[in-house]
């Protein structure tokens, strides 16, 4: 059987990559719980996504680390966070609010809650991980974090993520990460794993990292 992890080619995304990975951001997480959230219109969600994607990615491209894979079916957002990350820009929570419209206070919501309960510990952090619907399932996703998580092994520097499902806290942890205390969102939202990926050699700390002034705010 052929191992996919040596198929995939992974590299470094630039702004010319840009429209087919916000293509792949919108598509994969269109649906779910989270999305149920942010925007339970189902009708205006995909054009809602797409601008807020946009934003995403932009963001990632210029302010922290995007790979994706050679055929473009997969995208992965990080931020190295090993300082303090620069103050939010002003001009963030307007463009949130003009792409996001009348769904922007529970995206702001979002942004808050993964923020208070980040970890004060340097580290990097995924802040999203996608692969086209048509793609999933065939070890796309693990093969391109997996490159990644290498280059962070190498260096002896932990990762961080939020998992949005129980499917992908699955994941995460063949991936060797572990699970903190979940996260419930406010407003009947849904349930989410906060995931941390210490160095593979180093002894398990007890618990969980704690939040800290670190990251007193995303670098989104
Ligand atoms: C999560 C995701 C990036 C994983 O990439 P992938 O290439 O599909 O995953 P792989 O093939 O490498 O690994 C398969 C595992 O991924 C997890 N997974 C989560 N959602 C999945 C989906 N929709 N399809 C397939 N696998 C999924 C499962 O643990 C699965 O293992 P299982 O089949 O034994 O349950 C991808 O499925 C995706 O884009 N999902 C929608 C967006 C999303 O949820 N992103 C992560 C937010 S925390």
């Amino acid at each position: 059987m052929t191992d996919i992890s040596t198929t995939v080619t992974v590299r470094q995304a630039t702004h010319s990559d840009a429209a087919p990975l916000i293509a792949v951001l919108v598509e994969a997480f269109l649906d779910g719980q989270v999305a149920d959230w942010l925007v339970p219109e189902a009708n205006d969600r995909r054009a809602v996504y797409r601008r807020y994607f946009e934003l995403v990615l932009n963001h990632g491209l210029e302010n922290g680390h995007v790979d994706t894979t050679a055929d473009l079916s997969a995208v992965a957002i990080w931020y190295p966070r090993v300082e303090p990350p620069p103050k939010g820009s002003l001009e963030y929570q307007p463009a949130l609010e003009e792409a996001t419209g009348v769904y922007a206070a529970r995206f702001a919501l979002l942004d808050a809650v993964f923020e208070a309960f980040h970890p004060g510990e340097p580290h990097h952090y995924l802040a999203y991980v996608a692969v086209s619907p048509e793609q999933q399932g065939h070890g796309v996703g693990a093969a391109m974090l997996g490159h990644y998580h290498r280059q962070l092994d190498a260096l002896g520097i932990p990762a961080y993520l939020e998992a949005s499902n129980l499917r992908n806290r699955d994941l995460y942890v063949r991936l060797g990460y572990r699970a903190g205390p979940p996260l419930i969102l406010p407003t009947a939202g849904p349930t989410i794993w906060r995931m941390w990926r210490g160095q593979p050699e180093a002894p398990a700390p007890a618990g969980f990292p704690a939040s800290g002034p670190l990251s007193r705010r995303r670098s989104l």
